[in-house]
């Protein structure tokens, strides 16, 4: 056996082991999932925290034109459906981008993936239960049972609220009202702990009874958002709110993007994370009853009908209400029915219950599909081998469904939203960039009937005009477009707005403000000038190369998506993928079965 980082896993052989695995000993997961039980998948883990939480903030910083950006998201994911979808056709087994990974670009990569894929999984689910627990608390806070704020906030949030001055009346009591070992303040979010030991214990017992309570919750939040879509959607034409769709920006002029398309990027990580989660059909491969035909069916159609239902929403929270009163707003769909917004008390009421459901579902999704890529790991020699444990009663991965409720529990405790929100987005951006690539570099096959196959276009031509004809449309429609992405520092305008906006002006905090903003740009430029260069250098390897076309487009549009991610992100980001080297080359690589 090679002993290259990059020995890659022969696909023939993937297929022969799932198989064996399956007749041995009765040990195999069930195949019981249709099409319609995988779409039904793909919506439970797209919908949930993204469209009923972080929505607020992207709205917020992009204003309307966030639309803009749900868009092009929705392109890059539909590229990499396809892209998944050509994997998880010619390699039906559990594992995702994984798997795929380790049958195209080799084993070193396989590990990148698998360990980033953690980020997706685990680190999401966190995000998830924190906004479940936002939403459940509010909706006990209506039935009039108050639980302490100091048990429904997490601790680095309320201490980082606190550090930034900040006035929220919920961190100030759960600050000040929290119980103190010592100098420790004993603040913990404990309904998104509890809501994950649920989950966890759900999923320990197997997939059919999480398949039917999945599939109810879907159909009801499904419901709940079509009824926000329409009640609101009214109401913004009715009462002539349409005119909030071009609110007025700071400059005082009237824009479908108030903050410029800047503000639109940096809503990039609260955007992807809504889309996130299409590619967890593909980790149900081995529990499919025809994997070939039914996930990429499953996957497109769970991204065509989240994409629809993202922008009208999008559409009906701008309308409704002026896109600057969405500053911290968690629950965005609730609040948009408050008696201050629209005032539709029965409305308010309804979505509060239905994200708790909403919520429930993708923690659900992402549980089950964590501890399935864990298994297959095992299965190759790259985690221990009592990762792949199934539990003879209920057929589940029973040893990874645990560690998966401690890797997303434990955090819990000392982790913020925000952290995790970025975090989860740039590692699964990475993945998909990773799952394009590898598209590109595996061999052709026959076509076969009833297989699904990624239409192949030749980019020899296409992609080379479409890149040089995006940078001309640039240099000739966006006044200063190049001299601005050469200019690393602040303009003197630039800081006289970022000094402008705080109050009072306290020269630290400042001056604080203005090397963030500085550090934003300069990562926003430096990773836009590689992203050109990388997309003149793929126009240059598609000519002379002819790849397929759509698996390049979702390249370029992931890697786009990626410049919006800042030097924290980044810094985070890195720190992590060296752990698991580390990981990788003392354990995984000795204990591979590629050894
Ligand atoms: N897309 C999933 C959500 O929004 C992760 O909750």
């Amino acid at each position: 056996m090679s002993n290259s980082l990059f020995r890659t896993k022969n696909i023939d052989k993937i297929l022969a082991d799932a198989a064996s695995n399956e007749e041995g000993h009765g040990s195999s997961l069930k195949r019981v999932l249709t099409v319609r039980d995988l779409t039904f998948f793909g919506i439970a883990a797209i919908l949930g925290a993204g469209s009923f939480s972080s929505l607020g903030g992207a709205v917020f910083s992009g204003g309307p034109g966030v639309v803009i950006l749900f868009l092009i998201t929705a392109v890059a994911c539909a590229f990499t459906a396809f892209c998944y979808s050509e994997f998880a056709s010619r390699i039906p087994v559990a594992g995702s981008a994984y798997t795929y990974a380790y049958a195209s670009f080799g084993e070193l990569f396989a590990w990148i993936i698998g360990w980033a894929l953690i980020m997706e999984y685990c680190i999401g689910n966190i995000y998830v239960s924190y906004s479940w627990s936002d939403y459940f608390t509010s909706f006990l806070n209506r039935i009039h049972v108050h639980v302490p704020e100091y048990l429904s906030t997490s601790y680095m949030e309320a201490k980082h609220a606190i550090q930034a001055g900040s006035t929220n009346n919920e961190v100030l009591a759960a600050w000040n009202n929290a119980p103190k070992i010592g100098s420790l303040r004993l603040i913990v979010d404990l309904p998104a702990f509890v809501i994950n030991i649920l989950i966890t214990y759900l999923v320990y017992r197997g997939v059919k009874e999480s398949r039917n309570f999945s599939n109810t919750m879907v159909v009801l939040k499904l419901l709940v958002v079509l009824l926000v879509i329409f009640v609101g959607g009214y109401i913004v034409f009715s009462h002539g709110l349409t005119l909030n769709w071009t609110p007025v920006n700071d400059a005082g002029i009237h824009s479908f993007m108030p903050n410029g398309f800047s503000g639109v990027m940096a809503a990039v990580s609260g955007v992807f994370f809504a889309y996130i989660g299409f590619d967890a059909v593909s980790v149900l491969a081995e529990e499919s009853k025809n994997p070939q035909r039914d996930l990429p069916r499953g996957m497109i159609l769970s991204l065509v009908i989240c994409t629809i239902i993202y922008i009208l929403l999008t559409l009906v929270l701008t309308g409704a209400v002026n896109y600057r009163h969405f500053e911290g707003v968690g629950d965005p769909l609730a609040f948009i029915f408050e008696p201050q917004n629209l005032n539709i008390g029965w409305m308010q009421f309804l979505v509060a219950i239905c994200a708790v459901v909403a919520m429930t579902s993708v923690l659900l999704v992402f549980q089950m599909g964590q501890p399935r890529i864990w298994m297959s790991m095992s299965r190759d020699g790259l985690l221990p081998p009592i990762f792949q444990t199934i539990h003879p009663k209920f057929k589940t991965p029973s040893f990874s469904t645990i560690v998966t409720g401690m890797v997303v529990g434990i955090p819990i405790i000392f982790t913020d939203k925000t952290f995790v929100l970025d975090f989860t987005s740039i590692a699964t951006l990475f993945a998909f960039v990773l799952v394009c690539g590898g598209v590109l570099l595996i061999p052709k096959r026959e076509k076969q009937a009833g297989k699904f196959h990624i239409p192949f276009i030749n980019s020899q031509f296409i992609f080379p005009i479409i890149i040089v004809g995006v940078l001309i449309a640039l240099g000739v429609f966006v006044n200063g477009y190049f001299a601005h992405l050469f200019q690393f520092s602040l303009t003197a305008a630039e800081s006289d707005n970022i000094t402008k906006g705080i109050v009072p002006q306290q020269a630290e905090v400042v001056n604080k403000a203005l090397h963030e903003a500085e550090l934003t740009k300069l990562t926003l430029n430096v990773s836009t000038i590689i992203f050109w260069v990388v997309a003149l250098v793929l126009s240059v390897l598609a000519f002379v190369k002819k790849y397929s076309l759509i698996p390049l487009l979702g390249l370029i549009t992931c890697l786009y998506l990626l410049t919006g991610m800042t030097a924290l992100n980044w810094a985070w980001f890195v720190s992590w993928l060296l752990i698991g080297l580390v990981i990788y080359f003392f354990y995984s690589r000795k204990h591979s079965i590629l050894n």
